[in-house]
């Protein structure tokens, strides 16, 4: 049996009240901590990401014979580099958890070492396709099993030379060209990927900050091989994907002012801010400041009202892991909202689509599942569920995160089981929403 946890419950007219730092933001520091082991010299890495997903890139690193250090007071860790990109052999498969980010960027930037390496995860990770990645590292040159021609386990031959090419992502993924990416630094030639929309440009910005020569002309980015990568220091900004819980809570929880400094807003990010602008929604932004190529800003936000209104195209991908609690959003707007174009939900840590509209029903909230996003009513009452009815974040932390918000909605108890998920991104996610709850 599975124990369930009871979510942070409002009493009265609490609202969420008070600054916030949220944790540093994953995408940047799992990129951080590879880019710093293949530099030469130290890579110090200050508000890096200290949880499970992050924690499972730098055990693999490790375990590859690059020294890192971590001050857990400070959240300052230290990568020795290994200015080269040939890693220590292990024979031991590498466990990367759950983290997606982890298999799909390392897949690229192992696939030319000199020794077989097998990469394996937890079960959810092992039911991510993984296809998507391998095919464009195979036409460069690598050649990875992978089980059912799809999924980890996956083995990656020793390998000696890898080639550039140019590539057309069939779907939007920063994932894909990242690993593509990583791959390209020890290939012979130029390496060249045509994005069909822009997805979260974090790689880009950060070889660059290290040394890498990469240009980006309309869809098409392009990386030269034979740069010299050194250890940086970098600042890692907030995770607006952490952000995104509190923003969402702060604006349909009556009574709520929060302030939630050095946020990154990474243009490639943000499409969760114009979204809730699209909804009507005023977001304060200020204290701009970019550092290592990365902006980040103080966000003010108070609760106000929202109307509904259609996602698509373009817009998915720059708010893609948002989704979830966007749908929480608008079940509280004027009118109906529509989501749409957004099947690559269906490829993240569960299948989104299903697991937000089964689990907002379990408020009684009308959402209706559709092939490529959902349809959600708006101006929605979430009634606490049931006492049999215990809900569930299917080991997802975005999800676990978006229902711990909805909870609040309702003032009544509410258990959540697989909690422990959230760890995933945001270990004190649970305390510092209890911690903001406050009566003006
Ligand atoms: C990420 C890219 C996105 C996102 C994931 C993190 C990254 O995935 O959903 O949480 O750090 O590159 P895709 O690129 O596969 O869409």
């Amino acid at each position: 049996m599975m124990t369930a946890i009871a979510l942070p419950q409002r009493k009265g007219q609490q609202g969420l009240v008070g600054t916030l730092h949220v944790p540093g933001d994953k995408s940047l520091s799992h990129r951080a901590l590879m880019l710093g082991a293949l530099a030469v010299g130290d890579t110090v890495i200050d508000r890096c990401l200290l949880a499970d997903d992050v924690l499972h890139t730098r055990s693999a690193l490790t375990q590859l014979g690059t020294e890192i250090d971590v001050n857990p007071d400070q959240q300052t860790v230290v990568v020795h580099g290994r200015g080269r990109f040939t890693f220590a052999p292990t024979v031991k498969p590498i466990d990367l958890g759950n983290a997606g980010t982890a298999t799909r960027l390392l897949l690229g930037m192992l696939s030319r070492q000199p020794y077989p390496l097998t990469i394996h995860g937890d079960a959810s990770l092992s039911q991510r396709p993984l296809m998507r990645v391998c095919d464009p590292l195979q036409q460069m040159g690598a050649t990875i099993d992978l089980r059912a021609d799809n999924y980890l386990p996956a083995s990656i031959h020793a390998n000696s030379s890898l080639k550039g090419i140019t590539y057309q992502l069939p779907v939007a993924s920063a994932q894909v060209k990242s690993a593509i990416l990583l791959a390209g630094l020890q290939a012979q030639g130029a390496t060249s990927i045509i994005e069909p929309v822009p997805t979260r440009d974090h790689t880009e910005r950060l070889l660059r900050a290290f040394g890498a020569d990469v240009e980006r002309h309309g869809k098409v980015i392009t990386l030269q091989p034979g740069s010299l990568l050194e250890g940086q220091s970098i600042h890692i900004p907030g995770d607006l994907s952490s952000a995104a819980f509190f923003i969402v809570a702060a604006l349909i929880i009556p009574g709520s002012h929060l302030v939630l400094p050095a946020v990154g807003v990474n243009p490639t990010r943000t499409g969760l801010l114009t979204i809730l602008e699209q909804m009507g929604a005023k977001i304060g932004l200020s204290q701009l400041e970019t550092l290592n190529g990365e902006p980040r800003a103080s966000l003010t936000i108070k609760s106000q009202s929202l109307k509904g209104i259609t996602i698509a195209g373009a817009q998915v991908a720059l708010a893609i892991d948002e989704l979830p609690i966007i749908a929480l959003a608008a079940t509280q707007a004027k009118g109906e909202t529509i989501i749409r174009d957004a099947q690559e939900l269906r490829f993240k840590e569960t299948d989104r689509i299903k697991t937000v509209v089964q689990e907002l029903k379990k408020f009684g909230v009308h959402i209706e599942e559709k092939s490529d996003g959902m349809v959600i009513k708006g101006q929605q009452e979430l009634m606490a569920p049931p006492a049999d009815t215990v809900l569930d974040s299917h080991g997802d932390h975005r999800l676990g995160m978006m229902l711990a918000v909805a909870a609040l909605l309702t003032g009544g108890k509410v258990l959540l089981k697989q909690a422990e998920a959230i760890g995933i991104s945001y270990p004190t996610f649970l305390a510092d929403l209890q911690s903001l709850l406050k009566s003006q």
